[in-house]
């Protein structure tokens, strides 16, 4: 039996700020039983889902050095759908409304939380052959485990993975700080370490001393290693291309079947969906306040509004994607000038856009189900879920051919009978359109072809069972090394 400890900032159901809590919440249910007892450690934020937070059971407590600071660690526990969470405790770091999203305190809390795991691992009884890391907030737990805790006996032959699920957010503060902060030694802030253009970086020290690097698609792997996807890192990238490997995110089919989904109105399969997929658009339709009719082209979008989504080029022909043939329906919350910009075009075209600008599950499950079509013209897309669930939910993903887009997206080919979905190449809010239109036109005018599409796209295995099993790989062939 390997055991494997997956640490990270977010997990469903518990807390979840974008795709890294679905991943994490999902992934260790996928593994081999037999062969690997994963778990799964995050921060037990004050935030996190209430009826979680009284389920979980105290387990022990202990006091850190965070170089000049004494702080109070509390373990706690719970076991959910048979996978076992563990949930660092401490309220200074981890209260207030959201887990996370000021840099300034962020840096902080982080540095605490990858010392106070590796701190927490002997005391739980459960010896890791390797610590999964994912993204920047768990950047430090590689470089502390190289820095004291592998010389420890307990920790002898620990390995280490660092997973990035976004390399555009990097842990980087003010290098003095981050030194006084970690106690780190001055010999760890050189340019071949934790330093980057003259500031600390966390996620580059994970980076340098994991012992492999991971992405969420193939495609990624390799965008991350030029200079337009690389965010500054891109040398280290292909300085470390031997130890990169680039394996496409699944999702969890329990949770995301449309056969058996109770947050939708109407549940359908690959079968169904032809008499029953277009009952939940109706209904949608209704709750929205938009114009009821089962034929219209209804575009979804769920999606973090921020730049990485591709929203100005939305932005730059919003009037033109809103035509008197389509609906568009959005949820989402995120930047100010994308959060406007939608709330103005619900006002402006108010029987044909709804604006839905808040955070709902419920709600995101309804749009998947109901929508013809899903759009997610990204600028950049280490994998990307919502794709994946719109696949799954017979709902067409229009895509930017990036990253994790590019890799799960089949473009269709009218000539092949081949494809699961439309996509574009260049960043271009006019090329977008016009592939908005194609789709368009085939949804109108081929409607046999259109659900040619999505019984091609509801047949893709987007579930984590292959992706699983190259994680089982790659942990083999890490532990084999020397
Ligand atoms: P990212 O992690 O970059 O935000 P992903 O596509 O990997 O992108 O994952 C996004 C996840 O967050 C999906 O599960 C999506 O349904 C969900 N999501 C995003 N915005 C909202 C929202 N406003 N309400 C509900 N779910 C949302
Ligand atoms: C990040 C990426 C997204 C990916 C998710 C889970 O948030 O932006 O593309 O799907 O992590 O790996």
């Amino acid at each position: 039996m390997k055991n494997i400890l997956f640490v990270a900032s977010e997990a469903v159901p518990f807390i979840k700020t974008g795709g890294l809590a679905d991943v994490v919440g999902s992934l260790p249910k996928y593994f081999n039983k037999d062969k690997y007892d994963v778990r799964v450690i995050i921060p037990k934020y004050t935030c996190l889902l209430s009826e979680y937070l009284e389920k979980m059971v105290y387990k022990t407590h202990f006091y850190i050095d965070l170089a000049w600071r004494t702080q109070y660690v509390g373990i706690f526990e719970l076991e959910y759908e048979g996978i076992l969470f563990y949930f660092i405790d401490n309220e200074f770091y981890f209260s207030g409304s959201k887990p996370y999203g000021y840099i300034h305190e962020d840096i902080e809390k982080f540095a605490f939380f990858s010392k106070a795991v590796l701190s927490a691992i002997p005391t739980i009884g459960f010896k890791p052959d390797i610590i999964h890391c994912n993204d920047w907030q768990t950047g430090l737990v590689p470089v502390y485990l190289k820095e004291r805790f592998a010389s420890g006996e307990f920790f002898q032959g620990v390995k280490s993975i660092m997973t990035i699920h976004n390399l555009k957010f990097q842990g980087i503060w003010d290098l003095k700080k981050v030194r006084d902060i970690t106690g780190l030694a001055d010999s760890y802030f050189t340019p071949d370490k934790l330093e980057a253009y003259n500031d600390a970086n966390f996620l580059k020290g994970g980076i340098i001393y994991a012992d492999y690097i991971t992405t969420v698609s193939s495609s990624y792997a390799e965008e991350i290693q030029t200079s337009f996807y690389g965010e500054g890192l891109d040398g280290l990238m292909r300085s470390r291309s031997n130890s990169l490997f680039g394996i496409v995110n699944g999702l969890d089919y329990t949770e995301y079947n449309p056969e058996t989904d109770t947050r939708i109105g109407f549940n359908f399969n690959q079968i169904t969906f032809r008499k029953e997929k277009w009952k939940n658009k109706i209904a949608l339709q209704k709750e929205l306040s938009l114009d009821v009719d089962k034929n219209k082209f209804m575009i979804g979008i769920v999606s973090r509004l921020t730049d990485q989504k591709g929203f100005d080029l939305i932005a730059y022909v919003m009037d033109q994607i809103c035509a008197e043939d389509v609906q568009l329906v959005i949820l989402g919350t995120g930047d100010e000038k994308y959060e406007n910009m939608f709330r103005h075009y619900d006002w402006k075209y108010n029987n044909r856009v709804s604006s839905n600008i808040y955070y709902s599950e419920e709600m995101s499950h309804k749009i998947y189900a109901s929508c013809d079509a899903f759009l997610m013209p990204s600028l950049f897309e280490p994998c990307g879920l919502s794709q994946l669930m719109s696949l799954r939910y017979g709902t067409v993903p229009i895509v930017r051919e990036t990253g994790g887009l590019k890799d799960t997206v089949e473009p269709y080919n009218e000539y092949e009978n081949s494809g699961t979905g439309f996509s574009f190449t260049n960043y271009n809010a006019h090329e977008m359109l016009r592939i908005i239109d194609y789709a368009k036109n085939i949804y109108y005018k081929k409607k046999r072809e259109w659900n040619k599409i999505i019984d091609r796209g509801m047949l893709t295995d987007c579930s984590w069972n292959l992706s699983a099993k190259k994680y089982e790989e790659l942990y083999e062939k890490l532990l084999e090394e020397i």
